[in-house]
């Protein structure tokens, strides 16, 4: 091989590093510099988009591994640098896909499919379904962002894991893009990593009022840098408030999950937040019933809920032109609890237990089903 097949072979190597956060290989990032191969000593200069990178040490890392495999490669000296001002610039408006800062990523052309997940009442389970939901689908390929939109109890970053010592990461920056922390290759963002932006005690959020909700949520859309999605989830807060309503006027295209347990009393609530997200023009694409009946090791089922709950609120929503149905019945499990409590997501962690199977089962569902897309333009996008 002649030494410029050999830097060649080198520079392709290490092209195809992938940046964790950005997620793209280094080559298409333009990060990739001199490469030079003396007597089988390899010198590579790559450059990052900030200092103090969170993922520098991952790059080089794989950078050098990268080199090294190459045959012919003896030894490999790695340079890191930094990126001007200017190539940020370039990079982050390739990022946004040519689309302008602060514009919309997720409008009516868009081709993520959006779903916005609410309930009637806290603690029937939103979260937990939303974010095993979310990594049972980037577990069949599909590539997933998942936004935490409930200001006043957010849970999404801890129950993918993402929390050290009960602090929320905060997202790298590259100027004015945001980069979502990646876990379980799920895209994150929470409105928690906003509350410590702004250097607020996390309960501060309780305080907010609608016009910032809703320039928050705006923000999570425009600003961070999600890259092309199959389907975007949105973890919504309960009932009807300031943020459902932002939700809707920003994201009139969005479907909707409602969640509800079993039991009458929850079902009433359910039914409204549901009602108000069609009033905006989405689409209602079906129920959760969550915390429905586990069986016992006698094989008798437990109730703790009553039952019901998902068939009346379906039942409630449904009009002549859009019938809902129940699209998943998911058992309780007090291993689906303990997986959440430990950041692990028990369609990764237990995908036996039957609330998993349920779970998983319904990312199938959504998988199989396409977004509506009468009178919607279908922009050619090759991937
Ligand atoms: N199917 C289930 N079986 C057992 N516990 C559950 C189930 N679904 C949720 N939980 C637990 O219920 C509590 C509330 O769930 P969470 O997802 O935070 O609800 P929400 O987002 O609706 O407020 C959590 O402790 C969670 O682990
Ligand atoms: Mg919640």
């Amino acid at each position: 091989m002649t030494s410029s097949d050999l830097v060649d072979s080198v520079r392709r190597a290490v092209g195809a590093v992938t940046d964790p956060e950005l997620r793209r290989p280094l080559a298409e990032l333009d990060m990739v510099r001199d490469i030079a191969v003396d007597d089988g000593a390899a010198r590579v200069a790559i450059v990052l988009t900030i200092i103090g990178c969170p993922a520098a040490t991952r790059i080089e890392s794989d950078v050098r591994q990268a080199a090294a495999s190459v045959p012919g490669v003896r030894s490999v000296d790695v340079a890191v640098g930094v990126m001007t001002p200017d190539e940020r610039r370039a990079l982050t408006d390739r990022l946004r896909g040519g689309r302008a800062a602060r514009a919309m990523p997720f409008g009516p052309d868009s081709l993520t499919r959006v779903i916005a997940v609410t309930s009637g009442k806290g603690g029937v389970g939103k979260s937990t379904v939303t974010a095993n939901l979310a990594v049972a689908l980037a577990r069949r390929g599909i590539t997933v962002g998942l936004i935490d939109a409930d200001v006043h109890g957010y849970s999404i970053p801890a129950l993918m894991g993402l929390t050290r010592g009960g602090d929320v990461p905060t997202p790298t920056r590259i100027d004015d893009l945001m980069l979502p922390p990646v876990a379980h290759d799920v895209k994150v963002i929470s409105i928690g990593m906003f509350l410590r932006r702004a250097g607020e005690a996390p309960t501060g959020a309780v305080a907010w009022r609608g016009p910032m909700l809703h320039r928050t949520i705006q923000q999570f859309l425009t600003d961070v840098y999600f890259g092309d999605l199959d389907v975007l989830l949105l973890d919504m807060p309960p009932g009807t408030g300031d943020i459902a309503i932002s939700v809707g006027q920003l994201l009139p295209n969005a479907d909707v999950l409602v969640v509800t347990t079993p039991q009458s009393a929850a079902s009433d609530v359910a039914v409204r937040s549901g009602l108000v997200a069609r009033q905006t023009g989405q689409r209602i694409i079906g129920v959760v019933e969550n915390m429905a009946a586990m069986t016992l090791p006698d094989g008798t089922p437990l109730e703790l809920f009553g039952s019901g709950g998902g068939s009346e609120v379906a039942a409630a929503l449904s009009t002549d032109d859009e019938p809902v149905e129940v699209l998943a019945s998911i058992p309780l499990s007090a291993t689906l609890r303990e997986g959440g409590d430990a950041g692990e997501p028990v369609v990764l962690a237990h995908p036996d237990d039957p609330a998993a199977v349920a779970i998983d089962r319904l990312a199938g569902a959504l998988a199989a089903t396409r977004r509506g897309l009468a009178g919607r333009s279908l922009p050619f996008t090759p991937r």
